[in-house]
């Protein structure tokens, strides 16, 4: 399918929360409940969060736009890791943060994703960030080799609150050049 890649704007609020819906399940591990997968929606990825993040300046939003349907995002946070367990570990510095890298299940497989990881990466680096980094479940098996394709390497763990639950991330991190 044909599709770009785009800087989302605060238009395109209401069409990333219901991609989230049905992206975010796909990065929880096998265990989670729905109930914590619905708190953390409501909490976090709601069309009222998009509009908060679309209005921080130190945020980015890519979007895959195929057609006015968007089919994956990203989100870029250009400010220093506010976690100790991540500051700590972190060695390419300033280091944005790859907050969220979601693309629908229609899409896996077929490249769309590295072609966001790209515009990612290259919109970190032509904001000044020398790295870029992520967490990600240490159960998201499919992420963590995506990642892995994609340059970063494991650098160390987090702790994610999913609901009432604690889950544990890896931490990874790429250099990126301008
Ligand atoms: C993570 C994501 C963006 C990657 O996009 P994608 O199109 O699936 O990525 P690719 O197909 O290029 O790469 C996935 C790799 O994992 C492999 N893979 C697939 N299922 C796997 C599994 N269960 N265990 C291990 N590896 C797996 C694939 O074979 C491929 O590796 P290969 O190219 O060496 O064969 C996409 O899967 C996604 O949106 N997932 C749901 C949301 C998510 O988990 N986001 C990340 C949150 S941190």
């Amino acid at each position: 399918m044909t599709h770009i890649i785009r800087t989302a704007t605060a238009d395109d609020a209401g069409r990333l929360a219901e991609l989230a819906v049905v992206t975010f399940p796909l990065a929880c591990p096998p265990g989670s409940t729905a109930e914590d997968i619905a708190a953390h929606l409501a909490s976090t990825l709601s069309e009222a969060n998009f509009r908060t993040y679309l209005a921080d300046p130190d945020v980015t939003v890519l979007a895959i736009d195929a057609h006015g349907e968007l089919r994956g995002y990203s989100l870029l946070v250009a400010r220093p890791a506010g976690d100790p367990e991540v500051a700590a570990v972190l060695t390419k510095l300033p280091c944005t943060e790859l907050s969220k890298c979601y693309v629908h299940p229609d899409h896996h497989g077929l490249g769309a994703a590295a072609e966001l990881m790209h515009a990612s990466i290259s919109t970190a680096a032509a904001a000044g960030a020398r790295g870029l980094w992520l967490g990600v479940n240490s159960q998201n098996s499919r992420a963590i080799r995506f990642y892995e394709k994609s340059g970063f390497r494991t650098v160390g763990t987090k702790s994610f609150k999913l609901g009432n639950t604690v889950e544990h991330d890896f931490v990874m991190e790429r250099a990126v050049t301008p």
